[in-house]
């Protein structure tokens, strides 16, 4: 009888723990998605991502020595001699003056980005065409620059 109680009790064991394991695989996974919501046309629209313009605010000593490290003086005095190019003095208040530009920066810019662009009378095509990817910030300084030569 005691033998009989024993086996009851393994048997009862064993069977329960089958039924646990059972139900621990039969229960169905649920794989963890992670989906983030993409922001809508809306939501930018709504002012999710304001438009930031950033004013870029030049420095003319960092300008005057971006002219000499870049070699400009060898073909633009800072007065009114004319080298391989015009003199640099006045350069911004004549920048004002050249047509086509909507500002003085503008032209400035230009000049030095796409030399070809626009030929100063009396000069020729020699600007090199090395300073297009210049930097926002060198420009910035160059115009800062030049602005004090008058
Ligand atoms: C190899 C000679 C040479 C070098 C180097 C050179 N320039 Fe020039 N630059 C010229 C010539 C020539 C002109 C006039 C013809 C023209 O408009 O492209 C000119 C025109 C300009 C003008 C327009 C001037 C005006 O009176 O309208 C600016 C501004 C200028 N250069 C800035 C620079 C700066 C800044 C650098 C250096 C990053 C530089 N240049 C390097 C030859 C040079």
């Amino acid at each position: 009888m005691k033998h009989k109680i024993t086996l009851l009790f393994i048997f009862t064991i064993i069977s329960s723990l089958l039924v646990s394991c059972r139900e621990v695989t039969d229960e169905p996974s649920i794989p963890v998605v992670f989906e983030p919501t993409p922001a809508t046309t809306e939501m930018v629209m709504a002012g999710a991502a304001p438009i930031v313009e950033v004013i870029v605010v030049g420095d003319p000593a960092s300008g005057s020595e971006w002219f000499l490290s870049q070699g400009c003086n060898a073909c633009h005095s800072t007065g009114a001699e004319k080298l391989v190019g015009p003199g640099q003095q006045g350069v911004y208040a004549r920048a004002a003056a050249r047509a086509g530009y909507s500002s003085p920066e503008d032209y400035i810019e230009s000049s030095i980005k796409y030399p070809g662009e626009y030929v100063v009378e009396g000069y020729s095509n020699l600007m090199p065409a090395s300073w297009e990817e210049t930097e926002k910030q060198e420009i910035a300084d160059i115009i800062a620059y030049l602005k004090t030569l008058e």
